[in-house]
């Protein structure tokens, strides 16, 4: 029994053996299925002559130098990077013969005239950088879109006609440092993004129709990143309008109370009516109030009632105040 065990065990592990050896010799050369796979991911292409030299008489690379155009070699001669720009191309971007590609990180597809929903780049999952600028891609993003890329740092979607909300799956890539979704038609608000606020590279979300508070994550960014969304507020743009109004009344408030007080103090209790402006200390401050106020009782537990109104807002303030007493 126990050499019949061993000899299975010696078989075992020469048959180990024999596959890493086989792994090493596919991890060191050109992979050959590589020709296959590009071709058939061309057959998907049209409008495809700035790609004739792919063709199965040569190897896409050779070492680190690309032989067919728009590859990126590694020093193993694979496939790393697809860089097919400003070449006219059309067609289908077929991520599941792409899939194929095991050394693939990077597919750029900038500057052509692809169209249609977002290609499911996240069937590879190991990809750093995915640059789509500058296409007719159409449509809302799935919500999910982005998951399990958790190496994707560099995503380019400008450029296009992509609409609906900024998938929250995107906003979550743990390594994310360049985001460029600038001239789409996204909307809704921006999803907050976790990412360390000082590790972003590059992100522009300008040119959308984005509305709502600018997450305080991304306040840093110079404001050219958010700009051509009407709807968008907070730093670095205006403040929000619901903020604005809490903090310019309050400003105005303070002023208010130690101008009406004055008033008061001076002509007594007998003030109705009484249109004032807020003091120009603050050149923001442009709201216009108008005070009604009454006393109700005499005495020194006389309680002055009085209302604020903003003439802009039509906001009623009420703030009830002890008489001043002689
Ligand atoms: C393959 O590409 C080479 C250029 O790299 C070209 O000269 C040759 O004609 C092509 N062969 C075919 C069958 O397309
Ligand atoms: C190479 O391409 C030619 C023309 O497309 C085809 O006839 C031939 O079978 C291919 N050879 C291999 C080894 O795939
Ligand atoms: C590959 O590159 C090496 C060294 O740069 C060169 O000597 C060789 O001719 C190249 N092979 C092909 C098929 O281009
Ligand atoms: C086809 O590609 C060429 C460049 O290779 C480009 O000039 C042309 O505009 C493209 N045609 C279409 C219809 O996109
Ligand atoms: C964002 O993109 C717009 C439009 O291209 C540009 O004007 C602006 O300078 C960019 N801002 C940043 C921070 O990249």
């Amino acid at each position: 029994m126990v050499r019949i065990n061993k000899a299975y065990d010696l078989n075992h592990w020469l048959l180990v053996l024999f596959f890493l050896a086989q792994l090493c010799i596919f991890v060191s050369s050109s992979d050959p299925s590589e020709i296959q796979t590009l071709l058939k991911f061309k057959s998907f292409l049209s409008n495809d002559t700035a790609l004739d030299n792919w063709n199965n008489s040569t190897n896409p690379c050779n070492g680190t130098t690309n032989i067919w155009a728009g590859l990126y070699c590694d020093k193993n001669g694979n496939v790393y990077g697809l860089k097919l720009q400003n070449m006219g191309l059309m067609g289908i971007i077929d991520i599941d013969t792409l899939s194929g590609l095991s050394a693939l990180r990077s597919i750029s597809i900038m500057n052509n005239n692809f169209e249609g929903p977002l290609p499911s780049a996240n069937k590879i999952g190991a990809l750093i950088g995915v640059y789509l600028s500058n296409n007719q891609f159409t449509g809302e993003i799935p919500e999910i879109a982005f998951e399990g890329m958790n190496q994707l740092k560099n995503i380019y979607l400008d450029g296009n006609e992509f609409s609906g909300e900024i998938p929250s799956s995107l906003a979550a890539l743990p390594k994310l440092t360049v985001l460029d979704l600038q001239g789409n038609q996204f909307s809704g608000e921006i999803p907050n993004f976790p990412q360390d606020p000082n590790g972003w590279k590059h992100f522009n979300v300008s040119n959308n129709q984005l509305e709502g508070p600018i997450p305080a994550s991304l306040s840093n960014l110079d404001a050219s990143a958010f700009v051509g969304n009407k709807g968008l507020c907070g730093k670095p743009l205006t403040p929000c309008k619901s903020s604005m109004k809490t903090t310019k009344l309050k400003n105005s408030l303070d002023q208010f109370e130690h101008y009406a007080m004055t008033t008061l103090y001076l002509s007594e209790k007998q003030l109705l009516h009484i249109i004032m402006k807020t003091p120009n200390q603050d050149p923001r401050s442009t709201i216009q109030f108008r005070l009604l106020s009454a006393c109700v009782g005499f005495g020194p537990t006389s309680v002055l009632f009085f209302l604020l109104l903003d003439i802009k807002t039509s906001v009623l303030i009420f703030n009830p105040q002890f008489c001043a007493n002689d």
